[in-house]
């Protein structure tokens, strides 16, 4: 950590007051997926660098992450883009106070390629180590306010606490109530598929390519989203969700469509459909899932005592998502900068800076393990 002690030297003084401020920057790492990326920031609030690598392009021709090309790429990808985010940041390893990396949930193989990286570069270059769990760590995206990096627009304030965090990305849709910070209740969560997972099978339904968000985003803008009646899944738990059925429904709609039986397979859909019926689909299915989000979070905003709510996860860079949020819930919402709501360093960064405030306690660069199912 570096100490700057500054001394006021106010007119007339009774006594010098020295003032400390102390300067923290965190490196992080992430590489749960398919995306390599190195963030720094600086004091938990400023985005020093962000690189990100994605090996996505591969990925596309199969219709889905393939784990172990994920994994071979992270190798090839995570010292450029630790270079890349040195000089992005204009600072070199001696100014670096902690590392954090994600060390669960995610892909066995790609997480392994993070941790160890992390692992050998704490050794190193001497460093404290934090692990950190990358659905939490989507969560504090949302705290980064200023950086000097052309093409982002951050909020300009931070969240406060009771926070209500919406996680919605390719591998979880969660409901999340935080106290502070590492003090939070889960109120819901799937049952199944997550929503990004369903914005993925309906887009391959539908022959648009991966990853299927932002397909459908950008064909559900010219269609109808009240052509189609979608259902909504009733749980249990009102926080839980559950999509797919919802994803079920679409293939039956759109079997209907097309005037063929359930039996139809569904791979020889996507050539049947012209494109007005493939964008009036996807608005149908966009709103559906979105409206189910958004209605939860209303849900537990009314419910709840809550100070902000905010967004995270790769789907949260949907702009339907975030126009219902707007119009929706009697709240202000600060969003962050789509290139932060999916996958990235910054916030793993962001988040190992809190752990290293709170003073919790680092981990060990000889043993950190992986965790592929951790939860929050
Ligand atoms: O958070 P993320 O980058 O990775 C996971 O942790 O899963 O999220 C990726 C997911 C994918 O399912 C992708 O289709 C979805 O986020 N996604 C979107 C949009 N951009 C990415 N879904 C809806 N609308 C978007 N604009
Ligand atoms: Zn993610």
């Amino acid at each position: 950590m570096i100490h700057l002690d500054i001394y006021f030297l106010k007119y007339p003084l009774p006594r010098q007051m020295p003032v400390i401020l102390k300067i923290m920057i965190v490196l992080g790492i992430e590489t749960s997926c398919d995306e390599t990326s190195v963030g720094i920031v600086k004091n938990g609030d400023t985005l020093l660098a962000c690189s990100t690598a994605s090996s996505m392009k591969i990925h596309a021709k199969y219709g889905g992450v393939v784990p172990e090309i994920a994994a071979r790429e992270h190798i090839q990808a995570i010292i450029p883009t630790l270079t890349d985010a040195f000089e992005q940041a204009k600072i070199s390893w001696k100014d670096i106070d902690a590392l954090a990396v994600t060390n669960g949930a995610g892909l066995g193989g790609s997480l392994l390629i993070g941790v160890l990286s992390a692992r050998t570069l704490a050794i190193i270059k001497n460093k404290p180590l934090y692990a950190i769990n990358h659905v939490e760590g989507h969560v504090y995206a949302n705290f980064l306010t200023k950086t000097s990096l052309k093409g982002y627009v951050l909020p300009d304030k931070q969240p406060s606490f009771p926070l209500l965090a919406l996680i919605v990305s390719g591998g979880h849709t969660q409901l999340v109530l935080f106290q502070d910070h590492f003090d939070y209740q889960l109120l819901g969560q799937t049952h199944d598929d997550a929503i990004g997972e369903a914005f993925d099978k309906v887009a391959k339904i539908l022959g648009l390519p991966y990853p299927g968000g932002p397909s459908i985003a950008q064909i559900a803008n010219g269609g109808n989203p009240h052509a189609i009646q979608l259902p909504k899944a009733r749980m249990e738990n009102r926080y839980d969700f559950s999509f797919s059925g919802l994803k079920t429904a679409v293939l039956r709609a759109t079997q209907n469509i097309l005037g063929v039986d359930h039996t139809f397979e569904s791979f020889r859909i996507a050539e049947r459909l012209n494109a007005s019926q493939r964008r009036d689909i996807s608005a149908s299915f966009q709103h559906t899932a979105i409206e189910t989000v958004v209605n939860k979070t209303l849900d537990a905003l009314k419910t709840y005592a809550i100070s902000s709510v905010v967004i995270a996860g790769g789907v949260a860079s949907n702009q339907e998502l975030r126009h219902q949020l707007s119009t929706r819930l009697p709240i202000e919402i600060n969003y962050t900068d789509p290139k932060l709501c999916t996958d990235n360093g910054a916030m793993i960064a962001t988040l190992g800076y809190f752990k290293a405030k709170s003073k919790q306690k680092t981990v060990s660069t000889y043993e950190l393990d992986i965790f592929p199912n951790l939860s929050m």
